[in-house]
């Protein structure tokens, strides 16, 4: 549903993207990985159209971002969260901000509260419904805005380093709720510099000097990377494959794999 075609893109300080391809298929869970300044949140600012390709193109749905008239059909199709949770919020309350997107969608008003609630208990934020979005903290703010984004109930939605700023449990549970929405039928772009949040996706993207250098499931990267000594990977990974046990993703498969070759000998 996503296709970026021979991109390139410049700021007026330098380029930044050269000749990207890249496909994103209905249902399909892509993890893109690179360091600061790699060009991660420039790639998904081209996805969603709020950046134009300086060369090649992008389609969403097969509509072109620079088709201006049908910018709002790829924003119904593609939610973003942003890096930054400041730059998401329009209205004053979590509640006002995710009522003005759905009824933007046309939504009648019961739906439109169903929608609400079903989201905020499935990330456990009902309580935030009515605070004031400026008193909160910026892992509160990034759960408001994957909300924002979840009730929409887009097609695809596109992660920039969701859970940079939240405590560990919540991360933990925010990336369960990505997969289960992946699960449940939403293409995800899931966008990071932090290798052990993508061990689930089902292909991995690696952005490195303008371009993608590395790119299969999560434990084909992971090996390349290992072996090209380029970037950090998972440490369950990197530890079980020195000790020469199964590859493990998890600390928890680790110690799987630790007990069984113990267990063994
Ligand atoms: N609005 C901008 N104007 C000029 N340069 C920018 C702008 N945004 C990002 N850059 C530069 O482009 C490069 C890639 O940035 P970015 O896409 O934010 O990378 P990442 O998200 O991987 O950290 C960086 O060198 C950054 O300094
Ligand atoms: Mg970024």
């Amino acid at each position: 549903m996503i296709e970026l075609k021979d991109v390139y893109f410049s700021y007026p300080s330098g380029a930044v993207l050269e000749g990207i391809d890249l496909t994103v298929k209905k249902g399909e869970y892509v993890g893109i990985m690179g360091h600061n300044g790699s060009g991660k949140t420039t790639l998904a600012r081209l996805i969603t159209g709020l950046l134009l390709p300086g060369k090649g193109h992008v389609r969403v749905n097969k509509i072109f971002t620079t088709d201006s008239e049908r910018l709002l059909d790829i924003r119904r199709s593609t939610g973003m969260v942003f890096q930054d949770p400041d730059a998401q919020a329009i209205g004053e309350t979590m509640e006002e901000d995710l009522v003005f997107g759905l009824e933007n969608l046309g939504l009648p008003v019961p739906e439109i509260n169903t929608r609400i609630e079903k989201y905020l208990d499935l990330l456990g934020i009902r309580e935030l419904r009515h605070r004031n979005i400026r008193t909160l903290s910026g892992g509160q703010k990034q759960l408001v805005n994957l909300a924002a984004v979840m009730v929409m109930e887009p097609e695809c939605i596109i992660l920039d380093e969701p859970v940079s700023m939240v405590d560990a449990r919540c991360r933990k549970i925010i990336l369960q709720h990505i997969a289960r929405l992946n699960h449940e039928g939403t293409a995800i772009v899931h966008i990071t510099h932090d290798p052990e949040e993508l061990i689930r996706c089902h292909r991995l993207i690696v952005l490195s000097l303008c371009g993608i250098t590395n790119q299969g499931t999560p434990r084909e990267v992971f090996g390349q990377l290992l072996d090209e000594k380029k970037m950090d990977v998972p440490a369950p990974y990197a530890i079980s494959r020195k000790l020469g046990l199964p590859l493990a993703l998890t600390t928890e498969a680790l110690l799987e794999e630790l007990c069984r070759s113990r267990s063994g000998n």
